[in-house]
């Protein structure tokens, strides 16, 4: 049987936005938890940051559309954070740099960029919210690489401010869902190389978002 690899998750990011249809939800399940503390998982609402925006600039981002990938995040130095949750392959040695560059020479193939708009609307409570995240977005279409880099900092700024934001401290056992459609999330990294140790299932998208 393959093992599932280790992942920590480094970045504000919706999870698997690199595909077309994300999981609707995530569920996660605290089985390990530093011994003193850290590693809390921060969300924010991207639909309360849509809010913020002015109406004239809100209207400007509704008509562009971006680009989405795994492999997006220069943060992610380490080949081993590439692909998050994905089975190793039969016998190869999990951490070697040639398990990591099959994987992700794989996965690319499966799993090329895609399209997507910056601002999606929830298709349940009809809420407009940011979709464009640091952790899966590379760029917007139609503007320079500057200006695109500008107005994705512009929004991502937003979903870093707490105003939109709460915060949840880790116990053992402790399980948290979310709607994976309507808020970013991000693990906070101030445990050092203590061992922190999440279970994670996502519930299938319903072919709607
Ligand atoms: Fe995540």
């Amino acid at each position: 049987m393959a093992a599932i690899r280790p992942v920590r998750a480094t970045n504000w990011h919706v999870d698997v936005s690199w595909q077309h249809q994300p999981p609707k939800a995530t569920v996660l399940h605290a089985q390990e938890i530093p011994e003193g503390g850290g590693g809390d998982t921060i969300w924010a609402s991207s639909a309360a940051v849509f809010d913020l925006l002015d109406a004239d600039l809100a209207h400007y981002f509704e008509k562009l559309t971006a680009v989405n990938t795994f492999i997006v995040s220069p943060k992610k130095s380490a080949l081993a954070d590439l692909l998050s949750g994905y089975e190793i392959p039969e016998g190869a040695e999990e951490n070697s740099v040639e398990a990591g560059l099959a994987r992700v020479r794989e996965a690319a193939q499966k799993y090329p960029p895609i399209e997507v708009p910056v601002i999606k609307t929830h298709p349940e409570n009809g809420h407009k919210l940011v979709f464009v995240n640091e952790g899966h977005t590379s760029h917007i279409l139609g503007v320079s690489k500057t200006q695109s880099q500008s107005l994705l900092n512009y929004l991502y700024d937003l979903i870093k401010t707490p105003e939109v934001q709460v915060r949840f401290e880790w116990k053992q056992g402790d399980f948290a869902i979310w709607d994976n459609r309507q808020v970013q999330h991000y693990a906070a990294r101030d445990y050092g190389a203590a061992k922190r140790r999440i279970h994670r299932i996502t519930l299938e998208h319903d072919g709607v978002f």
